[in-house]
């Protein structure tokens, strides 16, 4: 791996990454675990990360050292003009993750990713939806896929913020994220010692941002609503395994992600062993039938043939 420390030449890729993710250098320093001097260092082409940092660097960002500047003939080029970056959303969560589907799309989600997606940038009533189904259904991929679909981004253009809920969630940790990715300063948040205290922080500096926030797979309603923060033009939408949370969380905005049909379910095998599929189609729909469609099991049926 090529790392050069030029000590002359600003490392302009770096700092227009963070640029473009709406964050100070201080909050990318908070997300590496690494100090606001370092990274105006590296910045300003004094110094290189230590590897363990670089790679976390690598992982935030989803960009190779290279990209990200660390070689002195990127940086020495300054890298792409500015506008040739292409438009992204002012803040957009790293915690966001990477697509399930590649760049295949999603099987079998056509309607209910169209309609979501509608009813999501049209500006109306969507403060508070819900994904709901069955575990491994595929609710959090279909969260992913509109949290990085290029339609959602330009028009939630302020940003999307994530948080990964699960069984029992650092609430104000995960909060405490949020305040810092959307700037807010150390000795603010040190200052906030209650769920309801960040709420109000939050509502404060999200204000009139036009936001998505995602808050995936609650297990009871009351930590969902601790994320139900943010101003009027923020949409929020919740993924759960249980009916009663989508229903609480969303009302009107509950959206059932069902297993999938026999015809996609053998679409998704083709797509992880097209030649077993071609060569024994009844074995694959009797497969397919047996997990009842859930993508999670024929996915991971798929990888073994
Ligand atoms: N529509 C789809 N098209 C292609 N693959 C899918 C689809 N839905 C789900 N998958 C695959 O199934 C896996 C499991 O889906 P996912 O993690 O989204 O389920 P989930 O409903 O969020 O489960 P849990 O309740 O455990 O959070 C994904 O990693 C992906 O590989
Ligand atoms: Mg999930």
């Amino acid at each position: 791996m090529v790392i050069e420390a030029d000590r002359r030449v600003p490392n302009q890729r770096l700092k227009r990454e963070r640029e473009i993710r709406g964050w100070s250098q201080r909050d990318l320093a908070t997300l590496v675990d690494s100090t606001l001097y370092t990274v105006s260092r590296w910045e300003r082409g004094l110094s290189v990360p230590h590897l363990s940092t670089l790679g976390k660097l690598c992982k935030l960002f989803e960009k190779s050292p290279r990209e990200l500047g660390f070689t002195r003939e990127d940086r020495a080029g300054g890298g792409q003009p500015a506008s040739s970056v292409p438009s992204q959303p002012r803040l957009y969560d790293p915690a966001i993750p990477k697509s399930q589907v590649g760049g295949k799309g999603l099987v079998g989600r056509t309607e209910l990713f169209t309609d979501f997606k509608r009813r999501l940038c049209s500006g109306k009533n969507v403060a508070f939806s819900a994904l709901n189904g069955l575990p491994g259904v595929g609710k959090t991929t279909v969260a992913v896929e509109l949290a990085r679909d290029r339609e959602v981004l330009d028009y939630f253009r302020d940003g999307v913020l994530w948080a990964c809920l699960g069984i029992q969630p650092d609430i104000v940790g995960l909060l405490g994220r949020w305040g810092t990715l959307l700037g807010l300063a150390s000795h603010e948040m040190a200052a906030l010692t209650s769920v309801e205290a960040w709420a109000k922080t939050i509502n404060a500096v999200i204000g009139t941002k036009r936001m998505l926030l995602v808050i995936d797979d609650a297990w009871s309603i009351e930590d969902a609503l601790a994320f139900q923060v943010g101003g009027v033009h923020c949409a929020h939408i919740v993924t759960t395994r249980f009916p009663e949370i989508a229903l609480q969380f969303a009302y009107d905005g509950s959206n059932v992600v069902h297993e999938l049909n026999e015809e996609d379910g053998i679409a998704l095998l083709q797509r992880l062993a097209p030649q077993v599929v071609a060569r024994e189609p009844g074995k694959m729909r009797s497969l397919v039938q047996s997990v009842g469609g859930l993508p999670l099991a024929i996915t991971l049926a798929g990888k073994y043939l």
